[in-house]
């Protein structure tokens, strides 16, 4: 292990260098104008990884955009880790809020990263710490001490739900077959803290459309007689929470597990200021359910929100009209035992028994997918704990995170292999936002702490 760090120190910048020129191949997933750059980054991901050291690379096509497979196999009889990541990223917009552009990544000091962050789109969510695990794995090649089995499988559409990576699971089972998968693609409390996610939330993403009048109308000739669409919709979905902040599908939480008061004790016991989480994103207060904590809104407890809301006139100035249709795209998250189709059609049948005779009410399921809940007492999970605790030299906290990751859900039930989710992301990194940015410490923190995964993970596997 102590040759690895005179490893990174050698090559240091050159591992910025290529995350860089990953970086600025704006593989944005959702856009169909970067397909192209779709295959471009993923080859791009391919030849770094053979580079590495390993073997059988390969771009596979998928019925969307493509998988970057490789692999290092020095034994079947050693155990096989699955690094688990994304190529894509979100959308960038808006960009006028960028500081730089968001695919010519810079470093730059801030208060928090004194050492400097990278500045741009997929920074940290997930070109960042997926890359992490390619240099690791170059420096463990190069210096002869990996002692497990590797295996890449990174995809191009984590951030519009996986739709083609259940299906290629399938199809290639056994060459993606493993005793763990690895994952980083999640946070820390903070720069300090060891920390390590157990559970993610499941997603089931809506889109409604409210009908009233067959076309725009004058807002005078016709406002006060005609329902307005937009104004039935921000009613209807005011509806959608009681005054203690509970969402009022009916059966919406019917089949949420309820979190023993003992675990919600412990979760609570993870640092966490309020004052300072108020400050960091400027507000004066939070809100949220009545009888939980912010950590537990935000991790234990199923959630709906309003992401978009639209129809009329947006433009500048004022035009009177009183629109034929609003639209609004709706998430919710879910907890472990939560159905996200089940719930879409709850939603459904909810939100159309809202609606007054005088519109029509169109529901669209966008992506969804089942919450996560790791296990604590696997090697698996233990070989992270200790890898965490002796590069950052604390003690772990397990946290359950607020945020999805739809397609581990569906590797244990397809692939039938758990996950660790060790992620080295802040929640102050901005992603999907406007200035997304990593730290290098953290980017370096990352590289130094997974080869101790490997180490403390194929000793434990050999007791
Ligand atoms: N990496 C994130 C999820 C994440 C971030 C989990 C931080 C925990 C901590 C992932 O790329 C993501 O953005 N997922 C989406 C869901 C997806 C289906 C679009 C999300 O959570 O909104
Ligand atoms: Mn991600
Ligand atoms: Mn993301």
């Amino acid at each position: 292990m102590d040759t690895l760090q005179a490893y990174f120190n050698t090559h240091k910048d050159r591992f910025l260098e290529e995350l860089f020129e990953l970086i600025r191949i704006p593989s944005v997933s959702s856009d169909p104008n970067h397909r192209e750059d779709m295959y471009k980054a993923a080859e791009k991901l391919r030849s770094f990884l053979e580079k590495a050291g390993a073997e059988n690379s390969k771009v596979y096509e998928t019925a969307g955009h493509p998988v970057v497979y490789a692999d290092k196999i020095f034994d079947p009889s050693l155990p096989t880790v699955m690094v688990y990541g994304h190529y894509d990223v979100q959308p960038a917009d808006p960009l006028e809020l960028w500081e730089t552009p968001p695919f010519e990544p810079q470093i730059r000091k801030t208060e928090l990263h004194p050492e400097g962050a990278i500045f741009a789109r997929g920074a940290d969510d997930d070109k960042g710490q997926m890359f992490m695990h390619v240099k690791a794995f170059e420096a463990m090649v190069a210096e002869g001490v990996l002692p497990c089995n590797v295996k890449f499988m990174i995809e191009g559409e984590e951030e519009i739900g996986s739709p083609s990576l259940g299906a290629f699971c399938e199809a290639n089972k056994e060459m993606l077959h493993s005793d763990v998968i690895l994952v980083s693609d999640t946070g820390l409390i903070n720069k300090e803290t060891p920390t390590i996610t157990t559970g993610l939330r499941g997603l089931s993403y809506v889109q409604v459309e409210v009908t009233g009048p067959n076309r725009d109308l004058h807002s005078g000739l016709y406002g006060g007689g005609v329902a307005n669409p937009l104004n039935i919709l921000c009613d209807m979905v005011a509806r959608l929470h009681d005054e203690n902040k509970r969402i009022t599908i009916e059966g919406f939480y019917d089949d949420v597990l309820e979190v023993s008061d003992d675990e919600r004790a412990k979760m609570n016991l993870a640092p966490f200021d309020l004052d300072e989480y108020r400050k960091s994103i400027g507000i004066e207060e939070e809100s949220g359910e009545t009888g939980f904590t912010t950590i537990e809104r935000t991790s234990i407890r199923p959630t709906l929100d309003l992401n978009g809301i639209w129809g009329g006139f947006t433009g500048e100035g004022a035009k009177t009209v009183l629109p034929s249709k609003a639209f609004a795209k709706i998430s919710m998250r879910l907890v472990p035992n939560q159905d996200p189709a089940k719930i879409s059609e709850l939603f459904e049948k909810h939100f159309k028994s809202l609606a007054p005779k005088s519109v029509k009410v169109k529901v669209e399921y966008h992506h969804g997918g089942y919450a996560t809940v790791t296990p604590v007492d696997t090697p698996e999970y233990k070989a992270a704990e200790m890898a965490m605790q002796k590069t950052f030299g604390k003690e772990v906290i397990p946290i359950r995170s607020g945020g999805s990751i739809p397609i581990i859900a569906l590797f244990e039930k397809v692939l039938g292999v758990k996950s660790v989710l060790m992620g080295f992301g802040l929640d102050s990194n901005a992603i999907h936002s406007p200035n997304e940015h990593y730290s290098l410490f953290t980017f370096y923190k990352g590289i130094e702490t997974i080869p101790y995964y490997y180490q403390f993970y194929s000793e434990l596997k050999k007791s």
